[in-house]
């Protein structure tokens, strides 16, 4: 059966059409790892991206093209070689109490009980009312499917369990902007698709600022304005799409034509190779 394309893929322009300021600017950013006794890696080619303030984007490519290394470079975890991290106007230096981050791998406090680790932010912040933060933490916890385990230590919890008390703690109070690295791959199917729709629950009614990294096409549409493809590495931008699907959306919405036209659009720039290679091996410039 042949899929006709009724629309064009619309590029993502340079900044978001939506009409908001930027609120995260990367010019010309490249991130070169110098190991010691090891050859350099050039995990990033310069690569300039916008993300408006209250925007959703994704940024999907394939395994080893930079994501994780884009992600903690933005949260100023790492700094990088070139280019210059703007967030709200400034020039990023380092960690800001303005990002939280959700990590590949969680990374739990073993000595804090699972409740302890969730409203750590609310304690390092001292935000209050605490009893509030409290019971959102207990509430997230249910969501996340932890309801029972909230005096358990991480090390009672598999891998799985204690990325979803991450994501918990991760949400327990609104930052400006949440960066999200594969959060959801160790999910099972179902409690991914209950969390997607949290997600974008939460993003909707918080209006906060989501950058997602994630390997699931659908994933990355469904929740996303813009999805930003990458390149393998050196890591470069490939291309950034609009999602032009109306919202709210739900699961109905990975039903509709349009949702799987985009989708294979996406499959199909990851799948070819670029045309152009020379930047391949080290060379830098775009
Ligand atoms: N600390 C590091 N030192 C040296 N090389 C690294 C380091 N972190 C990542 N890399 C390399 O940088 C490239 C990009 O890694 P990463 O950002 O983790 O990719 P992704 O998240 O897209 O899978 C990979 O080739 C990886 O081996
Ligand atoms: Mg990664």
């Amino acid at each position: 059966m042949t899929v006709t394309i009724a629309k064009p893929m619309i590029p993502g322009a340079a900044t978001a059409s939506v009409g908001r300021p930027d609120i995260l600017v990367l010019t010309d950013v490249a991130k070169t790892y110098r190991p010691l006794n090891r050859a350099d890696v050039v995990a990033i080619c310069p690569t300039s991206i916008t993300v408006a303030d209250g925007e959703f984007v994704s940024l999907v490519g394939p395994s080893g093209c930079g994501k994780t290394t884009l992600l903690n470079l933005i949260s100023g975890l790492i700094l990088p070689s070139a280019g210059e991290i703007r967030f709200n106007g400034m020039p990023t230096n380092g960690p800001t109490g303005e990002m939280s981050l959700v990590f590949q791998r969680p990374v739990l406090l073993p000595w804090r009980r699972i409740i302890d680790n969730v409203m750590l932010p609310v304690q390092v912040m001292r935000l209050k009312p605490r009893a509030e933060y409290e019971k959102r933490a207990r509430d997230l916890l249910d969501l996340v499917g932890l309801g029972g385990f909230e005096d358990a230590w991480p090390k009672e919890l598999s891998g799985g369990m204690q990325q979803r008390a991450a994501i918990a703690r991760a949400l327990v109070y609104d930052t400006r902007m949440l960066l999200m690295d594969e959060p959801f791959g160790a999910l099972d199917a179902m409690t991914r698709e209950e969390l997607n729709m949290e997600l974008m629950r939460i993003w909707e009614v918080t209006g906060r600022t989501i950058l997602f990294v994630t390997h699931n096409i659908a994933e990355a549409v469904l929740l996303s304005d813009r999805i930003v493809v990458m390149t393998p590495r050196p890591g470069q931008v490939r291309e950034i799409l609009t999602v032009d699907m109306p919202r709210p959306r739900s699961l109905e919405t990975m039903a509709e034509p349009r949702f799987g036209e985009i989708c294979n659009h996406i499959r199909s720039m990851l799948w070819h190779k670029p045309e152009s290679r020379a930047r391949r091996n080290g060379a830098s410039g775009q």
